[in-house]
């Protein structure tokens, strides 16, 4: 059995390597000849990289692909986006065009709020926190002032400091509930900072006005901001009247918009269906988030927790029919940014930008929400039309001939075969074997 090893972070990338391939691979040679095949030769940026976590041994490649004519509040975008699944990007590409001929996308802004939390247990008198509070609250800005400078310089800013009393949930349990702007940056490092210093002037002011006399006791137990920011939201739309909803050749435009509204009701009506429904929206999201050097982690947990927000798991978009238009739209919280982060440092994330117009954090919001809605329309066109195989096995083809091992003549005259026959794994293997039996 393999020992555990002290001091791995120590050790050099070779040495890591070895330690990795000889106790948990079979092939040693065959592990470091893979990752060192993933190295850069441009050492600068190799070193950029190993630089960004611990312990990096080698880098790991997803697809940077382009889903272009998006139009969003009459701008054109080529939307940059990381995703290894063989459909996103064209199933994106393709909703683009729809739109793009049907008047584009429009997006507005509902909130930029950000959150954040001082959790601490106070044993005494709610009433006498509650004074103390009221007391103490200007110095909380004040002592924070050599954080908030620069942010406020740029139109960001705490923007609230709330006392909440959480006893109900647990006993003694409070919270300093605090919001802010934080303009383009996503704002983590600076709502974390914020709150560490509501902590202290928290406890120490305490003291100061002997909050915790009398054998009360006044513990915080952490400082961090909330992923969860509904405040924080964004909505994209798309319509058009029904007759123009075209989805498909052998189903009326009416039909498709019945069905269309019919799938979102189901999605609100059954978890089930709502988190693969919402699964579809966050390929979009995702794909956006990562090319962009966001933290696809929080926007994650906070947009299925808003899907939550009712106390049941629901849809993030919505569809109706009035007046002969179809209307298509989703609201979704999402905390971006554009300054900081990655997005000065990794290469890829700076032209991702570059290519979106050095967008503002509020644009990127418009852009990625747009993704999100573009990415669940191509969905259910297809699954209240063809059904979602016919297009996703097309995409699929050539992981199957990769994984088979085709030449490239041989995906040429496949992939052209599967233009009008039915992709399904089995018969990619036959028509291969097919092929090569008749050489
Ligand atoms: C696959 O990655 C996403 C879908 O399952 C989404 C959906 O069912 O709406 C196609």
């Amino acid at each position: 059995m393999t020992q555990p090893i002290k001091g791995f972070s120590k050790l050099s990338k070779e040495d890591k390597i070895t330690w990795i391939a000889e106790n948990y691979t079979s092939d040693a040679r065959k592990t470091s000849e893979i990752l060192r095949q993933y190295w850069n030769d441009d050492k600068q940026l190799q070193q950029l990289h190993d630089e960004f976590i611990e312990n990096t041994i080698s880098n790991y490649y997803l697809p940077f692909g382009i889903a272009p004519n998006f139009l969003i509040n009459n701008k054109l975008y080529a939307i940059p986006m990381a995703i290894e699944e063989s459909s996103v990007v064209a199933a994106a590409s393709k909703a683009a065009k729809f739109w793009l001929d049907r008047g584009g996308f429009k997006t507005k802004i509902l909130g930029t709020q950000k959150i954040g939390q001082v959790h601490f247990f106070y044993t005494g008198d709610s009433k006498k926190l509650t004074a103390f509070f009221k007391k103490t609250k200007a110095s909380f800005f004040d002592e924070s002032k050599h954080l908030t400078k620069k942010m406020e310089t740029r139109g960001g800013g705490i923007s609230s400091i709330e006392l909440r009393n959480m006893t109900q949930k647990l006993p003694n349990y409070y919270q300093l509930h605090c919001t802010f702007e934080t303009q383009d940056a996503m704002g983590a490092n600076f709502i974390n900072s914020c709150l560490e210093q509501f902590a202290t002037t928290l406890e120490e002011k305490a003291t100061i006005e002997g909050l915790i006399s009398e054998g009360d006791s006044l513990e915080v137990v952490m400082s961090i901001l909330s992923n969860y920011v509904p405040n924080c939201l964004v909505r994209a739309e798309v319509s058009c009247p029904i007759s123009e909803l075209d989805l498909h050749k052998d189903v009326s435009p009416e039909k498709s918009a019945e069905k269309m509204v019919q799938a979102v009701a189901i999605a609100n009506a059954e978890p089930h269906r709502a988190v693969t429904h919402n699964k579809g929206i966050m390929n979009g999201v995702d794909a956006v988030i990562l090319a962009t050097g966001n933290d696809f982690r929080a926007v994650e947990a906070g947009v299925h927790a808003f899907a939550a927000k009712t106390g049941s798991y629901n849809s993030l978009t919505e569809a109706s029919i009035e007046n002969g238009v179809f209307k298509f739209w989703i609201e979704i919280p999402l905390a971006l940014g554009t300054v900081g982060g990655l997005t000065s440092l990794h290469p890829m994330v700076h032209l991702a930008h570059e290519i979106l117009q050095n967008p503002s954090a509020k644009e990127l919001m418009q852009i990625v929400a747009v993704a999100g809605l573009a990415q669940n329309f191509a969905a259910l066109s297809s699954l209240v039309t063809t059904g979602i195989q016919e297009g996703h096995m097309k995409m699929h083809l050539l992981n199957i001939l990769n994984q088979m091992k085709a030449t490239n003549d041989e995906k040429l005259t496949l992939v052209s075969y599967f233009k009008d026959n039915t992709a399904t794994h089995s018969a990619v293997v036959e028509a291969l074997d097919k092929l090569r039996e008749n050489l």
